[in-house]
């Protein structure tokens, strides 16, 4: 058995931030990744990272735009520490080697990112996330943290209402090992895998929140799923920095008239616009990068200009690229504090598997990297600050034995099946974009509670055929299947509960929003087998 203070699971930026400031607060770390950290889904923040610098800008200013992004459905508790932190975390990026863009002082650059009111998202150029990671990677190796790359959680171990450690399986061994620690940390990132196509990389499967929520940790507005306006449709959802409108690109129809004017609306808004525009015209709708000029296009979007012309085959300095709104980040996870606790004792959550009500019903563009940076650290400071001061508790060691059971009977293929787990997920991921996409109602909403039932029986009837541990990607792709079917029925749940239209919450039969009844979080915990929802009003002040 392994044993540390602190088991940070998840190594996208979240995760490398709380590692190092567990260790840096004097624990001893370990962090468990399924993929490496610079594959994980963190790279996809291209458009930068937000913090109130600068004489005209202010913390207040910086938590007004939150707020409106999230359409109300924020706390301010958790906006106060966030807006007040962003800065010192942007300088501390800049110090460990960020190259941020300058500007002709040579101060920091910052572009006016989506809704933000403010010139205050920094970034280098549109890779703002991978080489946030990069830099979060190097700082993480020297630390010396115990780094366990290609292990997958397969479940908490929670004793006594205490979560005491996780098991893993070793994806190039194929061997499975207890980690025992004092506190826990999931730092998965988000889910929206379970929608096809997607922003997010294949391994966005939300194995956090459904380890969590197995466990009994509660989940909150999971409705709340963010779709990025400008994506290419075809290729599996390749995103275009909303970076590019900011900076002159347009949004136009078939015709190539200009849809709507973008500058300052919240990203549901101009995804509703697209959607509209789609179906009015019935036709495609577009992105013209060309106003932007190519001196800019070629300095400010090299990695865009690349992708454009390899995933889509265009020249973004000469043609239109075809757009549609996809499926992008969830506001909604694992429901914790603003220090990152959830409802069990010594598990803590942050960043996108986790929410802490900074996000409500839209996340504003450019705060994923910083709420990454911000609550990374305090939360690992917090998880390192528990490991102190718990009690030593005993592992449940009759646990390995039981998960070896479980892989057995996984892996105890059975030919005659012709079902295949491809077939599942890709009838969830488009189910999902009709019924519990950007604009959804009771019928589909009661429609997909069904269809995802019979996928889960499906499921359940399913087995690994390929008996091997080593590399077994079926065995991978079988486990983050579970999870992605019961994250979609906690979504859907929570997405037929909430009757009104709130931010990236859109009900056609309930288009207003609803103060008065739904200023309320839902919440979502697993009890007798099946999910139980409740509302948690937004606390005042
Ligand atoms: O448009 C973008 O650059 C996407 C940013 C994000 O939400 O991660």
């Amino acid at each position: 058995m392994q044993e540390f203070d602190v088991l940070v699971i998840g190594g996208g930026a979240s995760g490398l931030r709380a590692a190092i400031a567990a260790k840096r607060a004097g624990a001893s770390v370990a962090l468990i990744t399924k993929v490496h950290p610079l594959r994980t889904n963190s790279a996809i923040a291209q458009g930068g990272l937000n913090a109130p610098l600068g004489k005209d800008d202010s913390s207040e200013s910086f938590a007004e735009d939150t707020l409106l992004a999230g359409d109300n459905l924020c706390e301010r508790d958790v906006l106060r520490i966030f807006t007040r932190e962003a800065a010192k975390e942007v300088f501390w990026l800049e110090r460990m080697g960020v190259p941020f863009n300058r500007d002709r002082e040579g101060r920091l650059d910052r572009r006016r990112f989506g809704s933000n009111s403010h010139n205050r998202t920094c970034y280098a150029d549109d890779r703002t996330g991978h080489i946030v990671l990069q830099v979060l990677h190097e700082q993480f190796q020297r630390e010396q943290i115990a780094s366990f790359e290609e292990w997958y959680v397969t479940s908490l171990a929670v004793d006594g209402g205490n979560c005491v450690g996780a098991i893993a399986l070793g994806l190039r061994g194929g061997q499975l090992e207890s980690f025992s620690a004092r506190s826990v940390v999931i730092a998965t990132g988000g889910f929206t895998r379970l929608y096809l196509p997607s922003t997010a990389s294949l391994g966005t499967t939300g194995d956090g929140q459904s380890l969590a929520y197995n466990a009994g940790a509660r989940l909150t507005d999971m409705e709340m799923i963010q779709f990025h306006p400008t994506v290419f449709p075809k290729k599996q959802g390749l995103l275009i920095t909303e970076a590019a409108l900011s900076d002159g690109a347009i949004i136009v129809d078939q015709k190539g008239g200009s849809i709507t004017d973008p500058k300052g609306m919240p990203r549901h808004k101009i995804c509703l616009s697209i959607h509209q525009a789609m179906q009015n015209g019935g036709g495609s709708v577009s992105l013209d990068l060309r106003p932007i000029g190519k001196e800019k296009l070629r300095a400010n979007f090299p990695q865009t200009q690349e992708l454009v012309r390899t995933v889509a085959g265009l020249d973004a300095t000469k043609d239109l690229v075809p757009i549609r709104p996809v499926a992008h980040r969830p506001m909604g996870g694992i429901e914790t504090n603003a220090a990152g606790e959830t409802a069990i004792a010594g598990l803590f959550a942050v960043g996108e598997c986790a929410c802490n009500g900074l996000n409500g019903a839209g996340r504003l563009a450019g705060n994923t990297l910083s709420e990454a940076m911000v609550f990374g650290r305090t939360v690992g400071e917090a998880a390192a600050q528990h490991a102190t001061a718990a009690a030593k508790r005993n592992f449940p060691t009759a646990m390995l034995a039981d998960e070896e059971k479980c892989l057995v009977t996984i892996t105890s293929g059975d030919s005659t099946n012709k079902d295949t787990l491809g077939k599942i997920h890709s009838e969830l991921g488009s189910l999902m974009n009709e019924k519990v996409g950007l604009i959804r109602n009771h019928t589909g909403l009661q429609e997909a509670l069904g269809r995802i039932q019979s996928l889960k029986d499906r499921y359940s009837r399913l087995r690994v055929k390929n008996p091997s541990r080593i590399y077994n990607y079926e065995l991978t792709s079988y486990l983050e299947l579970s999870s992605m079917l019961t994250l979609a029925e906690v979504v859907t749940l929570a997405a037929e509960a909430r009757t009104e239209s709130r931010g990236a919450h859109q009900r056609a039969d309930f288009p207003e929003r609803d103060d008065t009844n739904w200023k309320s979080h839902t919440v979502v915990n697993l009890a007798g087998g099946s999910g139980q929802l409740q509302k948690k009003p937004v606390a005042a002040g």
